[in-house]
């Protein structure tokens, strides 16, 4: 096993060595607990395997899923103990400002994939397969999943599917890939159906949707969702499969849940209604953004500066800062600098530290190196 602070190449599997693909990851393994985490450390947790999603189903424990398009956020998540992220076709909107998920590009989706497994090593990585990457053949199914396991190192991949879609999900089960189907309401069909509908109010449209479940799980679906219908609907898919069932917008019932995480988050402007925000991060980053814009303008930048070796700025033929000149120190801003002096960032700013060099990466947590 990788150890805490460690850097890995990384495929299904298990560590790799050899040459990788772009995407295949550089995994960074969080580092170790400072002591100021939860007592639950999921830094320290097992990976999430799809053996352990059943597990969880079977005991009645229910599994928490979440959206995620990026290695940070992923890392995060997986840190407040997610089992699952779904790398969603919802990137289209949320990351790339599309109005439909059927704008999601093939090679992005893969490149996000290994993103988010990468952030988040020890958590069930669900790829969403794009709109026309496994439609118009199973031999272009098969050729497009295995990119996302190989490149994108995902562990499921999802395909919104009825049941004529059951020789695809075969097809790919007997390629090795975990298949989930999503059923339900379809956003990659709106374009056919007129918009977003709730799933299977009649009688007749939830038989449907039953029956769209079986004939996946049938085919091989190691893991079934559904987005968008009433509680009886769901009921009678779990009464009628036996794989877990993730809901989105379908009732409490399900095994898992899923959300788009700017909806839990409390970035997006029309959440859909089954989607309940537990946190203000919209108003959060906006706050935060207005602080920096006016920091700016204070030229009250915060963090530290880097300084001339000694004596190597008199030599240049400026006059070095005095070593305790203060950077300021990201307190409350009102004492921000005098407005400098225009002389290549010499000016003044708030009270806070004297500069001190940086380390070799340029940052203090060595993360992120700044050249
Ligand atoms: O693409 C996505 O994010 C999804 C969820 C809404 C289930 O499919």
């Amino acid at each position: 096993m990788v150890g805490a602070g460690a850097v890995c190449a990384w495929s299904w599997g298990g560590p790799v060595v050899g040459p990788v693909s772009p995407y295949t990851a550089r995994v960074s393994i969080s580092p170790p607990n400072k002591g100021d985490r939860p007592l639950v450390e999921p830094d320290d947790r097992k990976p999430v395997t799809l053996r352990t999603i059943r597990s969880m189903a079977g005991r009645g424990v229910p599994f928490a899923c979440l959206t995620a398009y990026d290695a940070t956020t992923a890392r995060w998540l997986e840190r407040g103990g997610v089992h699952v992220l779904l790398v969603g076709d919802t990137a289209a909107e949320m990351v790339l400002g599309f109005a439909r998920t059927t704008d999601m590009p093939l090679e992005l989706a893969i490149a996000l994939t290994a993103a988010v497994k990468r952030g988040a090593p020890r958590t069930l990585v669900m790829a969403d397969m794009p709109f026309g990457s496994y439609h118009e053949s199973d031999e272009q199914a098969v050729r497009n999943a295995a990119r996302f396991m190989t490149e994108g190192l995902a562990d499921v991949v999802k395909l919104e599917a009825d049941a004529s879609f059951a020789t695809t999900v075969e097809r790919l089960t007997r390629a090795g890939v975990p298949v989930c189907g999503h059923v339900g309401c379809r956003p990659q069909t709106v374009a056919v159906s007129g918009g977003y509908r709730i799933a299977g109010r009649t009688a007749a449209d939830a038989r449907r949707v039953v029956a769209d479940a079986v004939a996946l799980e049938r085919a091989g679906a190691v893991l079934l969702l559904v987005e968008a219908v009433p509680d009886e609907v769901t009921a009678a898919i779990m009464a009628a499969t036996t794989v877990p069932l993730i809901g989105i917008g379908a009732g409490p019932a399900c095994h898992g849940q899923v959300l788009v995480v700017q909806d839990l988050l409390g970035m997006t402007d029309s959440p859909p209604r089954f989607a309940q925000a537990v946190a203000e991060l919209g108003s959060a980053v906006r706050e935060a953004a207005s602080t920096w814009v006016r920091r700016v303008g204070e030229r009250d930048i915060g963090g530290r500066r880097y300084v001339m070796d000694e004596g190597e700025a008199e030599r240049l033929g400026i006059q070095s800062r005095p070593t305790d000149e203060s950077v300021g120190d990201g307190g409350d801003g009102g004492d921000g600098g005098d407005g400098g002096d225009g002389g290549g960032g010499g000016g003044k700013g708030g009270d806070g530290p004297a500069s001190e060099p940086m380390d070799q990466t340029g940052r203090a947590d060595g993360q992120r190196p700044i050249e």
